[in-house]
């Protein structure tokens, strides 16, 4: 049975901290599953740590499907929801065309898509029709070329206007709210005024659960580490030491060895040899 909804709201009414990280494939899926994380985001960060594009702005939805397809398929009690990338969900007609493929082709339980009050028609309509939706406040990376990359919410208009469409969000439906690159005194008085879980990514501790990239925090995406992030494994650098010896291993010849190898009764092979020979001999008689 997955985790629903209902159960990590409940985690927040507990004071039970909610830990989310992200997943992109059926092994690391598997891998966070049988650890016991209770969310699973397929963000569109694959674009990425994944697919190597500069943003997120690349990524489609066809890309999404193939990723969510393979957390759901690798996941078993985690409720796994799939980010709704750029410009798939510029309307409401749009909008849930593209959730109802991330949910029904897919096999999410809900979706994610980022922003305030343009997109309040949008939650309030996905969730009339059961769609789960999961709001994304403060940095949100799919407006890179608007905001830049850095801390939203700092002054006073700003943080208004993030509690503001948090509170909006709750009200057209939304079950949690990321909340990323925001004071942790704001993402603070945001998690206290909601109902709704508020899971943070660099946002301080005072959220009700945390996020992490899966290549950051297992220290896979060695291009840089951003400051929320940390390092809890250096899997790239486990991975280069096997590499070397992997290499040295074949250069050597010690590496396949009978254990890795089958063999066969010497006799067939002789038949075998005997049978090419006789087809050889056939084929020089034609010449
Ligand atoms: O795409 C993503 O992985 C995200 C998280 C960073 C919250 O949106």
């Amino acid at each position: 049975m997955r985790t629903t909804i209902l159960t990590v709201q409940k985690m927040k009414r507990r004071g039970e901290r909610i830990p989310m990280v992200t997943a992109y494939d059926y092994t690391s899926a598997q891998i966070a599953d049988r650890a016991g994380v209770p969310m699973l985001l397929v963000g569109d960060t694959l674009g990425m740590v994944v697919l190597g594009h500069p943003t997120t702005l690349p990524v489609t939805l066809d890309e999404m499907l193939h990723h969510i397809r393979a957390v759901v398929r690798g996941s078993q009690k985690a409720l796994v929801i799939g980010d709704m990338p750029f410009l798939t969900y510029t309307t409401v007609e749009q909008a849930i065309h593209n959730a109802g493929r991330i949910i029904q082709e897919a096999g999410a339980q809900a979706v994610k898509l980022e922003g305030g009050a343009s997109v309040l028609p949008i939650v309030q309509r996905l969730v009339e029709l059961g769609i789960p939706v999961m709001g994304h406040l403060g940095f949100t990376p799919q407006s890179v070329h608007q905001m830049g990359t850095r801390v939203q919410g700092k002054r006073a208009n700003g943080a208004r206007q993030i509690i503001e469409d948090a509170l909006a969000l709750q009200q057209a439906g939304a079950f949690s709210l990321v909340l990323e690159l925001v004071p942790a005194e704001l993402a603070r008085e945001i998690t206290e005024r909601l109902r709704i879980p508020t899971i943070g990514i660099g946002a301080g501790s005072w959220c009700d659960g945390q996020v992490q990239v899966w290549h950051d925090m297992m220290g896979l995406y060695t291009d840089f580490l951003p400051k929320h992030a940390r390092r809890y494994a250096s899997i790239a650098e486990t991975m280069g030491a096997a590499l070397q010896d992997y290499i040295a291993d074949v250069r050597g010849g010690t590496f396949p060895t009978s254990e890795h190898s089958s063999s066969m009764d010497p006799q067939e092979l002789q038949a075998a040899l005997r049978q090419l020979g006789r087809q050889d001999s056939t084929d020089l008689d034609g010449v």
